[in-house]
């Protein structure tokens, strides 16, 4: 049983593979956090509960509890404002009354097998309702009729366990929710580090570790979509974890929209983790009877350091969260993108040259980005005409494809459906369909404004238009763009006490007409991307199966994204091309982007021959090597930011039986003396390194390490080191 309640103690316990969860609902029905780590067993867990009362004369206690609990200092499971608990809270609402002084109390509970929909917010998912059990726990405050729900899903063997609150107005008047997050940690006695993932266009997922100092830090967006800045994930690690050893949380959140993580250390040492929505702008009325779901939160634990963190990531996202369709486990098709091969400036015979080239260099799939609709030549028009540019695409879409496809190879388009062009038919109808504000000036983003995708009017014709091409052509993936992000925003259908859930409403119609156009074509392959990686978030996963990781394509400013993006994403998830970029050769290109969902960003027109026959080798080793990236355990061995000159990283197969080691040299090297130590086979078991023939045992090359000094002939190149279990 993954989820256990004492009933006399009211005590429950979530278990997983990887970590237990307590959870109490004490005395006079406070809900309070025993404890979140390491796996502890069943006895005397109730002893450890909070003692520090006794030391603060300025926290308010409950006079009828006890001098042990004070909602200031003790681990709380759901933090509401206004009750004496002064750290950031999860829950703040203002009630009918106009305070802000919520107080929910537990009430009841079920726990049952599988876990609920929420669609369409995104969710993770069981495979099988044995695959996971649920906690719903109803709270309420009794003076103000707010009634929460807090779930919790737990996924025994994968080490997760997810969670997200409802709110309910069971009361006669309005009350706004002003602050509403999913899940709260609170560790006591903490002294801890915070790795998240910042950056701008072109250089997304950079890592920062910094210590946790007394205060708050946040990360967090509030452009509307999750944005570049920030990723909606963090991970909270004590100051001896490494790689591969001791105490780290990982907290991720399915959504993408204005999200927030904030990590406060308080005066006693405690540290509280809670993540949601950003409270910034954000504001929600909820009448008589009406609820409101928060996004769901993804919590690992585990004492075997980031890199396990990052594996059960990876594993879970795999397994319970992406996409489901034929997709989910096809080979991913090598494909073969328009957009750094011609920008804008293709037309119907430029898409067919691409496919005839690419077809002979083993590619599968050709795609057609940004410029085959409306009139648009350039960056300045005819987003939301979703019709064909016939001038450009003569005798059509479906006549294109089906000489493509007669080559043998498929097609795929892109979109940017939540975007207008103010030069645009769509705009002439429907000036009012993007978000502003009547009187104020519209600022331009890259010559387009965003559509207001809280209107069902503007879901339905995007639907409608999307569907017709979909329908009635033979479109085997699609890419979902989106680039920019959102100012002026307003509503114009919502009255002014709802102009705060503008940005909300916007996630989940964007949400909305992503589930129908997804169950809608099961079968496709679908791709999203922000200007690169800028809304890679796990809520865009539910509705994708990868994700274009950046537009930056030098493999050298790749190694830092894609570290940087493995921090809780997996490689099936990580979209990652060859271009023509010139800082290094097409190896080093190839070696980096195969890490990911590979394909190439480039006009194969231009390659010279021997490029050509390189490329033919590497659509083989994408053939070769993919599943064992796609399934294999990630193992960081070198990280960019080590400045050692090199970088590598290993996939090693869940069986232990194979692992591609790939180093990628970064800097001139001068007899360099590297071993390199390949960590995750198994100690006992022996391994053919493939290109020398040499045997090695698992332990050998964890702790002695791959000697690399006779693979070092250049600089600036990359080695790849495939190892299969052998007998002696
Ligand atoms: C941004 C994306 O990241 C690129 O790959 C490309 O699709 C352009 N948009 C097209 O406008």
């Amino acid at each position: 049983m993954a989820i256990t309640y004492n009933a006399e103690k009211r005590i429950f316990k979530l278990d997983t593979a990887a970590s237990s969860y307590l959870l109490q609902a004490y005395k006079r029905d406070y809900l309070v956090q025993l404890y979140y780590g390491a796996p502890i067993p069943d006895e005397f867990i109730e002893n450890r509960v909070f003692r520090t009362r006794v030391f603060s004369s300025f926290s308010p206690a409950d006079i009828e509890t006890d001098d042990l609990f004070s909602p200031d200092i003790s681990p709380m499971e759901y933090p509401c404002g206004g009750i004496g608990d002064f750290r950031t809270p999860s829950l703040v609402i203002k009630n009918a009354d106009g305070n802000f002084v919520t107080d929910v109390r537990y009430r009841s509970h079920k726990i049952y097998a599988g876990k609920p929909d929420f669609s369409p917010l995104p969710s993770a998912y069981v495979n099988a309702d044995d695959e996971a059990e649920t906690l719903e726990i109803t709270a309420a405050d009794k003076l103000t009729g707010a009634e929460v729900k807090l779930f919790y899903t737990v996924f025994e063997k994968a080490g997760v366990i997810t969670r997200r609150a409802t709110v309910k107005n069971v009361s006669e008047k309005p009350m706004f929710i002003e602050k509403f997050h999913s899940a709260c940690i609170d560790i006591p006695d903490a002294e801890y580090d915070c790795i998240d993932m910042y950056g701008k266009h072109c250089f997304e997922c950079g890592t920062e570790r910094v210590p946790l100092g007394h205060g708050i830090r946040k990360i967090s967006s509030s452009r509307g979509m999750s944005g570049h800045s920030h990723n909606a994930f963090a991970a909270f690690a004590e100051r001896e974890t490494g790689e591969e050893q001791g105490s780290v949380y990982g907290v991720g959140l399915l959504y993408s929209g204005n999200f927030a993580i904030e990590a406060e250390l308080d005066s006693y040492n405690g540290l509280r983790v809670t993540a949601g929505i950003n409270d910034e702008y954000f504001e929600w009325k909820l009448e008589k009877g009406e609820s409101l779901s928060s996004p769901e939160a993804v919590l690992v634990y585990t004492d075997k350091g980031i890199g396990e963190m990052s594996r059960i990531f990876h594993r879970f996202y795999n397994n319970n969260l992406v996409l489901r369709g034929k997709q989910k486990d096809a080979e991913r098709p090598l494909l073969i993108n328009s957009w750094e091969a011609a920008y804008f400036d293709f037309d119907a015979d430029k898409i067919y040259a691409f496919a005839e080239e690419a077809s002979k260099l083993g590619i599968d799939m050709v795609v057609m980005d940004d410029g085959w609709f409306g009139k648009r030549d350039d960056d300045t028009t005819s987003l939301g005409d979703w019709f064909v540019n016939e001038k450009k695409i003569k005798g059509g879409l479906t006549a294109l494809i089906k000489r493509i496809n007669a080559l043998g190879v498929k097609f795929g388009l892109w979109f940017e459906p939540e975007m207008i062009s103010p030069v645009s038919e769509l705009y002439k109808k429907h000036p009012d369909w993007c978000i502003h504000i009547d009187g104020r000036e519209q600022q331009h983003c890259r010559s387009q404004y965003v559509l207001d995708m809280s209107r069902a009017d503007v879901r339905d014709y995007l639907y409608n238009s999307i569907e017709a091409i979909l329908s009635k052509n033979n479109i085997e993936y699609v890419k979902w763009d989106c680039n920019r992000n959102i100012t002026n925003a307003a509503a114009s259908l919502l009255p002014a006490d709802r102009q705060g859930e503008m940005f909300h409403r916007f996630v989940l119609g964007t949400y909305e007409l992503l589930d129908k156009l997804t169950k809608r074509f099961p079968d496709i392959l679908w791709e999203s991307c922000s200007g690169g990686g800028g809304r890679y978030d796990a809520g865009m996963l539910a509705y994708s199966q990868q994700v274009w990781c950046s537009d930056n394509t030098d493999p050298i400013a790749r190694l830092k994204i894609q570290f940087g993006t493995s921090l809780c994403y997996p490689a099936s998830t990580m979209g990652a091309h060859v271009s023509a970029c010139t800082r290094t050769g097409y190896g080093v290109k190839g070696d980096v982007a195969l890490w990911g969902t590979f394909g190439y960003e480039l006009d194969p027109l231009k390659l010279s021959a021997d490029v050509k026959e390189l490329i033919k080798s590497q659509t083989d080793e994408y053939r070769k090597y993919n599943r064992l990236i796609r399934n294999g355990d990630l193992y960081r061995i070198v990280y960019p930011a080590a400045n050692k000159g090199y970088t590598a990283w290993a996939f090693v197969s869940p069986d232990k039986t194979e692992a591609l080691a790939t180093t990628v040299f970064t800097e001139q090297m001068n007899c360099e003396s590297i071993f390199l130590k390949i960590k995750g086979l198994d100690e006992k078991r022996f391994y053919r390194e493939e290109s020398t023939g040499e045997i090695y045992s698992g332990a050998y090359l964890k702790n002695a390490g791959f000697n690399m000094a006779s693979f070092i002939k250049e600089n600036y190149t990359s080695i790849k080191l495939h190892f299969t279990a052998t007998e002696k």
